[in-house]
């Protein structure tokens, strides 16, 4: 049975969200590499990539479940940022904004007897755990260093990054 007309809706408007992650963290990439950051220029492009993988895992959920995909309008992601808090703080809102509006999607589903739906959700349900938990511990690192000791932010990346497995690939 397709997805019903308004699940389809909020879908595809979340399925902007992700995109728009996407080049939101291409972004802020791109403000670290100038700042001189590598490492958390780094940390962004993978971030980006895992948003990536989010927005395709619904523009294809949309399609198995028989809707349309309608990729909506995207806002200029932000570029101008006063510091490196300042690019991490407005990932980690952005993190919980997802967190929440993932969780009225689930609630949509879970009313609508949307059973497939809420399954398929499930998983970014328990994605959006880590998203904010790795988003709040590089914050607190951020700003435990301070902006005149972003290098030792860059070793904790540098570290973390080994011990997660490094590389460019998107660990979703
Ligand atoms: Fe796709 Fe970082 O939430």
């Amino acid at each position: 049975m397709p997805v019903a007309a308004e699940m389809a809706d909020a879908l595809n408007v979340h399925m902007g969200r992700e995109l728009s992650a996407h080049v939101q963290y291409l972004e802020a990439s791109a403000w670290f590499d100038a700042e001189g950051l590598p490492e958390l220029a780094g940390f962004f492009e993978r971030q980006a990539a895992e948003e990536h993988v989010h927005a395709m895992k619904f523009w294809r959920y949309l399609q198995d479940a028989g809707a349309r995909v309608v990729i909506p309008a995207l806002e200029a992601p932000k570029a101008d940022f006063e510091s490196s808090e300042e690019v991490v703080g407005s990932a980690l809102d952005w993190e919980l904004q997802v967190t929440r509006q993932i969780d009225d999607l689930v609630r949509m589903a879970r009313t609508g007897s949307d059973y497939a739906t809420e399954a398929f959700l499930q998983w970014f349900v328990t994605e959006q755990v880590e998203e904010v938990a790795t988003m709040s511990e590089l914050l607190r690192v951020v700003q435990r260093a301070g902006e005149a000791n972003l290098l030792l932010v860059e070793a904790y990346v540098s570290r973390k990054g080994a011990a997660d497995g490094g590389g460019s690939a998107p660990a979703e």
